[in-house]
């Protein structure tokens, strides 16, 4: 069975103030009994991680980050390590975000190198996949979606089905209040999956495939409902605590 998830993308938002208070209110707001049923993390920027693992420690509630560096450590001015990541306790790392793909010109083999490096740490990566409008309206969805699966995981290795998250986020649904419809979702989920099978045989039947894009308390419930769509990675409704719970609460039916 696996566990549906939601997990709270805050992109670049909130200050240290606010990210603290909002936390502080997803620890009273969620139901200790959803967390039966639903997992939950927060991936809030970099400079929040510390402070936020520390108010999190021994809570249900997993935190993430956004994006990492593969190298261990080094000269890289300006990068985090998954090393430093481990550090603060996160469970998983957010990568291939086309945010990131678009604006800072990440890359499949880029991704495919913050996949392993994040493994080797022991930390689950949320590798995110989806295509463009225009590709869409070309009736190349699976195509780049192939593409990009095939390019982050290329040649890696997982022991457990909790080793990865894949996130399915057609860029026209991020942020512009679009959603996909529940059936062309699952379409893609039930894609993905097969994909992973040919890579990974049976352990492919308990990853846990995420969709993205414009999720609401008002919509979750019928999207994870589909048979492959196993949670949500929620951005600007996780951004307000009312919204959040809700949604938390929806996609465990409660
Ligand atoms: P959105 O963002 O919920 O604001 O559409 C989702 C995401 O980019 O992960």
């Amino acid at each position: 069975m696996r566990r549906t998830f939601v997990c709270g993308n805050w992109k670049m938002h909130k200050t240290a103030k606010e990210a603290l208070l909002l936390v502080k209110q997803l620890l009273i707001g969620i139901d200790a009994t959803w967390y039966d049923k639903v997992e939950v993390a927060v991936a809030p920027p970099f400079v929040y991680l510390f402070p936020l693992s520390r108010l999190l420690a021994g809570t249900p509630i997993g935190l993430s980050a956004q994006d990492v560096f593969w190298e261990g450590e080094g000269a890289f001015t300006g990068e985090v390590s998954p090393v430093m990541l481990k550090d603060l306790e996160c469970r998983y790392c957010i990568v291939g975000h086309s945010e990131r793909r678009i604006y800072f010109g990440e890359k499949d083999k880029d991704v495919n190198k913050k996949v392993r490096a994040l493994i080797s740490q022991g930390i689950t990566p949320i590798v995110c996949v989806g295509e463009r409008l225009e590709e869409r309206e070309a009736g190349k969805v699976k195509e780049v979606v192939e593409g990009q699966i095939k390019g982050a995981l290329d040649g890696v290795e997982i022991a457990s089905p909790s080793d990865i998250v894949i996130a399915y986020e057609p860029v026209w649904a991020i942020g512009t209040g679009k959603v996909a419809t529940p059936e062309d979702a699952q379409e893609v989920h039930a894609f993905i999956r097969e994909l992973l099978k040919s890579m990974w045989g049976k352990l492919a039947d308990e990853i846990r495939i995420l969709y993205g894009g414009s999720v609401k308390p008002d919509n979750v419930a019928s999207l994870v409902a589909q048979p492959d769509i196993d949670g949500a990675l929620v951005g600007g409704a996780s951004l307000k605590a009312e919204s959040f719970v809700e949604i938390v609460k929806n996609a465990g039916g409660f």
